[in-house]
């Protein structure tokens, strides 16, 4: 089975490269899963559920978030009633909606998904490694197919996760530098792996912001107004080959749509 994972939905030029990009592409890749990270797709801090059921409508089967899931607060409700969005599964006991979930192709093939939140140069959670390894033992009697995201700014913290989780999952991808990574693989023990999936939006930016209004942050270490940018969008993820009944990845492939 293929399943495609898209990076960073950044604001409407994001949704509108999904709109334009994605439906021809799971056509031509015979893609029978789409999960997308969405955290930036509220003008490019936050989701809505507006915005959420727009992406929804355009072919993406889930949803993830990341640490700027809680912008919007109009999103909690959505994260406590709409099972295809989740929110990073390793925050404190009681944090609203879920962080993992069971999900089935067309075909009817189960897939787990499961989404954590780094610590390394991140706000303090509780760990993911211990998270995800512990909701994928859950899962696992349901589903063999299982990724895991790790939205998270160290690629260190992600290639460990990785090695952790080796053997154990069927991927293990990174979200949240909005910077596409070149180092997809298969680890020994059949598990797919990305550093990052780099981000869904305007790439004459920096990160997604206008490139003008983030230099002069740098330049003068005041606070400045960043808004969206609009130019060079890409969409960006990884196609994650799948052999269904052991669970393991077969190839990783890097994905780069231009508008
Ligand atoms: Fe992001
Ligand atoms: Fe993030």
């Amino acid at each position: 089975m293929r399943i495609l994972c898209l990076g960073d939905i950044f604001g409407k030029p994001g949704r509108e490269a999904v709109r334009a990009l994605l439906p021809p592409l799971v056509k031509r890749e015979g893609i029978d899963l789409v999960i997308a990270n969405g955290e930036n797709a509220a003008g490019g801090v936050g989701l809505t559920p507006d915005t959420a059921q727009e992406l929804l409508a355009l072919g993406i089967d889930v949803l993830t978030g990341g640490n700027h899931i809680w912008k919007h607060k109009e999103i909690v409700p959505l994260l406590e009633t709409e099972p295809r969005v989740i929110r990073p599964l390793n925050y404190p006991e009681g944090t609203p909606g879920r962080g993992a979930g069971l999900f089935h192709t067309a075909a009817g093939t189960p897939v787990g998904v499961i989404s954590v939140l780094g610590r390394v140069f991140m706000e303090p959670v509780p760990c993911p490694f211990g998270a995800s390894r512990r909701a994928a033992d859950e899962l696992r009697p349901q589903a063999r197919v299982i990724l895991v995201e790790i939205h998270a700014e160290a690629t260190s913290e992600k290639r460990a996760l990785g090695w952790f989780l080796d053997g154990k999952v069927s991927a293990v991808y990174g979200t949240h530098t909005h910077v596409p990574t070149a180092d997809e693989e298969v680890l020994p023990g059949g598990t797919g792996y990305i550093s990052d999936l780099g981000m869904t939006g305007p790439y004459d930016s920096v990160i997604g912001m206008r490139k003008e209004e983030v230099l002069q942050r740098f330049l003068t270490q005041r606070p400045t107004a960043w808004t969206a940018a609009k130019g060079d969008v890409r969409m960006c993820g990884a196609l994650f080959d799948i052999d269904e009944e052991s669970g393991k990845t077969r190839a990783v492939q890097r994905v780069r749509e231009n508008m």
